[in-house]
């Protein structure tokens, strides 16, 4: 789906002039916000926060941010899992080794309930594609950042609307080089990967980018950036 969204979104920004074709890619946009939208939807149904909760209560003490007090190669971060965890990195494996235990780390399956083990699964595995990060996590869950104050969820929609037409999936239709993944954003944002930079290109536009000082006001720009710099930590990645 991603795919066809880019591929359209390309052909219509390359085959004609930008103006032309703004209904197009107002139709492109809205197909991204609805990306958007289902990437927030935790997989199978299990309860990601409910888990998180299981989780500090049960598993903290050993794995606090996801690594290993015991075993310290034996951590939960992504490439432990499929390294070490008997059946790979999935939910089912983790909830296997959950109920049963495994050497140093005891069984749960007296103390736990079967929904509390999915539901710890499913946090666990969700964890472990964002690295641990509790930004980047923050915002996936659609809590606001703490940290910085921006509220990223109504940057999200900004985004959908103001951004989306030719950064669909954190992309650019325009010049495919310049994407709001992290690596571009350090190559070629000017002034580095930062909110600041951020805002300030928003602002002010760069060559074939708008300008939206006149349009988006700071709170909104400032907002957007945020969500820019947070997305760009999970690689943008929609099937989360
Ligand atoms: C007393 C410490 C302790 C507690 C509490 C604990 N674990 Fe573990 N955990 C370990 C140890 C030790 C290993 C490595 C086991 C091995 O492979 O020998 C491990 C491994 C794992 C792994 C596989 C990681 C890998 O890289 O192999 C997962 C997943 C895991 N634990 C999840 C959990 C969850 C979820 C909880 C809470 C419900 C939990 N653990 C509670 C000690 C603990
Ligand atoms: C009409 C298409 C268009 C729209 C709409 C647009 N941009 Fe851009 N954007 C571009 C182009 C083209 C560039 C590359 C500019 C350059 O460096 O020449 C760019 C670059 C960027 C970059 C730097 C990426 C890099 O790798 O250099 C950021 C960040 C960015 N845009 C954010 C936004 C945000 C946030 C919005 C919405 C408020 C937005 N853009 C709306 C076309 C657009």
């Amino acid at each position: 789906m991603r795919t066809f969204i880019l591929l359209s979104l390309t052909i219509s920004a390359t085959t004609a002039a930008w103006n032309q074709h703004q209904v197009q890619l107002g139709k492109a946009a809205a197909a991204g916000a609805v990306v958007f939208c289902l990437s927030t939807a935790p997989a199978l149904g299990a309860n990601v926060e409910a888990g998180e909760q299981i989780f500090n209560t049960n598993c903290a003490a050993c794995h606090a941010g996801g690594q290993n007090v015991i075993m310290p190669e034996k951590t939960l971060e992504k490439e432990a899992l499929e390294t070490y965890l008997t059946g790979g990195r999935n939910e089912a494996a983790v909830r296997i080794q959950v109920t049963y235990g495994k050497n140093a780390m005891p069984a749960f399956g007296g103390r736990l309930g079967d929904e509390d083990i999915a539901n710890v699964a499913s946090f666990v595995i969700t964890k472990s594609k964002f690295g641990w990060d509790d930004d980047a996590w923050n915002q996936q869950a659609g809590k606001k950042l703490g940290k910085t104050g921006r509220d990223v969820e109504a940057g999200e929609q900004i985004f959908n609307a103001n951004c989306a037409a030719c950064h669909a999936g954190g992309q650019n239709v325009i010049m495919p080089e310049k994407t709001l993944e992290k690596e571009a954003l350090e190559l070629y944002l000017t002034g580095g990967r930062n909110e600041a930079a951020v805002r300030t290109q928003v602002t002010n536009g760069k060559n074939a980018m708008p300008a939206f000082g006149g349009r988006l006001g700071e709170a909104d720009i400032a907002n957007v950036a945020s969500f820019v710099i947070t997305k760009s930590k999970a690689g943008w990645d929609e099937d989360l």
